[in-house]
């Protein structure tokens, strides 16, 4: 590595990780690119050297096995203290709570929890005694309600969200800043599997959906602690906290649920 700052960044192969290693890469951080698929992030690597000049290492691991989760922590542990610890690694699932396979949860809970925890646990010494650095853990619209068929994605997404916030008030005044990031529906590969296939999300018009470009792009300027891209989706959370709109919300999302919709 080199002198530069350093961003770790889980789920690169893909999405809003790709998008920001890409930015990051952009801004002269040296990179720490986690995913399982290997030639991905060897891609992204090769890329990110020729158009600015930062090293990068390539650490694919399955964040969903504890041995794996136990070797990337103590990648970061033993690395330069980064700048920016970002977790994207995710993946969605849907279906009744007792009809799933009982891998599906554990994985998630894995990869959604258990993950970034130690991932922060890793990093923070290093960063408190640096006095800076960033830790961005990319949560959901789904930590802030759910419905049937997403019980384990949206508990492991609010878990993100409460955990940052207890996190970023022993922060204050260190240096080092904690946030989650939750998106709403965003183009990137996360629908692309056979499950969602038959749901209707490709029915949501346009305005509804942003980039993955453009999540980063407003969470990287974004101060608060658990932050929600795209005005639209503000929006939502605050009406589906409201009381009498937020409870007539739920009713509408749990029919669509039914439904079908999503
Ligand atoms: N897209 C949306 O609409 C949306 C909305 C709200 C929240 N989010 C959240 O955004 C985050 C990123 O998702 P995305 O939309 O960018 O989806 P994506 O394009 O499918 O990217 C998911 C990333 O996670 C990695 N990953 C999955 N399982 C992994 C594992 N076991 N070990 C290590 N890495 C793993 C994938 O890489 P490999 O397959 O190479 O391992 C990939 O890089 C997720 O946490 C998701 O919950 C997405």
């Amino acid at each position: 590595m080199s002198d530069r700052p350093l961003a770790v960044v889980t789920g690169a192969s893909s999405g809003i990780g790709a998008a920001f290693a890409r930015r990051l890469a952009a801004d002269g951080h040296d990179l720490v690119l986690v995913a399982r698929r290997r030639e991905r992030l060897e891609a992204l690597a090769n890329e990110a050297g020729a158009r600015h000049g930062v090293a990068t290492r390539v650490v694919a691991e399955d964040l969903a096995q504890p041995d794996g989760i136990r070797r990337v922590a103590t990648v970061v542990a033993e690395g330069p203290p980064p700048a920016f610890l970002v977790h994207s690694a995710g993946f969605g699932s849907r279906g009744l709570f007792a009809e799933l396979d009982p891998a599906t949860p554990r994985t998630m809970n894995l990869l959604h929890v258990v993950a970034p925890v130690e991932l922060v646990r890793a990093a923070l010494p290093g960063m408190l005694a640096a006095r800076r650095g960033r830790i961005l853990l990319v949560s959901s619209l789904g930590g802030f309600f759910t419905t049937a068929r997403y019980t384990t994605y949206s508990a492991t997404k609010a878990y993100l969200n409460m955990f940052v916030e207890g996190l970023q008030a022993e922060l204050d005044g260190t240096g080092v800043r904690a946030q989650a990031i939750c998106p709403g529906l965003t183009r990137t590969e996360f629908l692309d599997t056979p499950e969602y296939a038959a749901f209707k999300y490709q029915q949501v018009p346009d305005r509804f959906w942003m980039t993955a470009e453009a999540v980063v792009e407003e969470a990287l300027a974004s101060r608060e602690t658990v932050f929600v891209p795209g005005r639209h989706n503000r929006w939502l959370v605050r009406a589906i906290q409201a009381p009498v709109l937020g409870r007539a919300l739920r009713r509408a999302l749990a029919a669509a649920n039914r439904n079908g919709l999503y």
